[in-house]
């Protein structure tokens, strides 16, 4: 096999139908969605995994995935190849602010009864996201004696258990301060772990956001779905959006990633302006169940 850049890499040829079999697959059993640029991508990637289960094609490779009752797990494996993970710590630092400085004081004289607030980093890949809402929460300092729970999932099971870990190296920080880092973090043999006390405050699991078993995650006041909704199909984004309505406390907040929007997708949420970002909010009137 050669890449456009003519660099030789082990495994098959993929054809063009092929690619597009693997990613009529992808888009029926995940709803992801991918364009052209994601074929040297899948050839060199995939590729690896034909070789190393001795298959002879990507065919092959395609008719198990599809038809191969035990090759359910591959189907993970698969899908974590092809899937980006991109992520660090404080990504999108605009959007941050508004959260930490204009809409926790407000959620904080909300929720001020009951003392408990519940934040959803819903496709958190490796746990930067999770963790950053964590220390923006602790940072605050509005929230003392309350239960607050900051939920991160992704799909991946590998990412989740990077998250479980909390030990990151420098390419997670690459826009975080050095102050920030000292004091959120411990040095450690791999990198920087982050604190037990901002790593107790947030709970990982493996979820597929288009699956019924969102509902384990329980009602949450905001949701985080960053650079997650852009991979999706139309029917998928739907999907999704729709499973997250519900997961939202009427009145609760959705952010989005800068390039994500609702336009065409919803109207099930109403758009809020904070001074330096939009946010979208479940309308208060929306009935307890959340339906769209
Ligand atoms: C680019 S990362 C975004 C991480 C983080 N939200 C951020 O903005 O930095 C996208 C993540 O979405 C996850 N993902 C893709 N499809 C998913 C699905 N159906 N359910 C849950 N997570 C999914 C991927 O595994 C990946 O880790």
């Amino acid at each position: 096999m050669t890449t456009g850049w003519g660099r030789s890499v082990a495994g098959p040829d993929l054809s063009d139908a092929e690619f597009r079999l693997l990613c009529d697959f992808f888009s029926e059993r995940l709803g992801l969605l991918f364009s052209d640029a994601s074929f040297y991508t899948f050839e060199r990637r995939l590729g690896e995994r034909v070789v190393e289960l001795g298959l002879s094609s990507f065919h092959e490779y395609y008719t198990n995935l599809r038809f191969n009752n035990r090759f359910g797990q591959e189907v993970e494996t698969a899908t974590e190849l092809v899937t980006t993970a991109e992520t660090y710590f404080f990504r999108q630092e605009y959007q941050l602010r508004s959260f930490g400085l204009e809409l926790l004081p407000k959620l904080q004289a909300e929720l001020a009864e009951q003392k408990r607030l519940v934040v959803w980093s819903a496709g958190c890949s490796t746990g930067e996201e999770a963790y950053t809402i964590a220390i923006l929460i602790r940072e605050s300092g509005l929230f003392e004696g309350w239960d607050i729970r900051v939920i991160g999932s992704d799909l991946c099971r590998s990412r989740v258990a990077i998250a479980r870990r909390g030990v990151y190296r420098d390419n997670s920080f690459r826009v975080t301060d050095d102050d920030r880092r000292r004091r959120y973090f411990n040095e450690h043999s791999d990198g920087w772990q982050v604190l037990p006390e901002i790593q107790a405050m947030c709970h990982f699991g493996q979820l597929n956001l288009l699956d019924r078993m969102v509902s384990s995650v329980g009602r949450v006041h905001v949701v985080f779905c960053r650079n997650v909704l852009i991979y999706f199909t139309d029917s998928a984004r739907a999907q999704v959006l729709q499973n997250l309505h519900r997961r939202l406390v009427p009145g609760g907040y959705l952010f989005l990633g800068h390039s994500e929007s609702l336009v065409s997708v919803s109207t099930a949420f109403e758009l809020v302006h904070l001074s330096g970002d939009l946010v979208y909010r479940k309308p208060i009137t929306a009935g307890k169940k959340g339906d769209l």
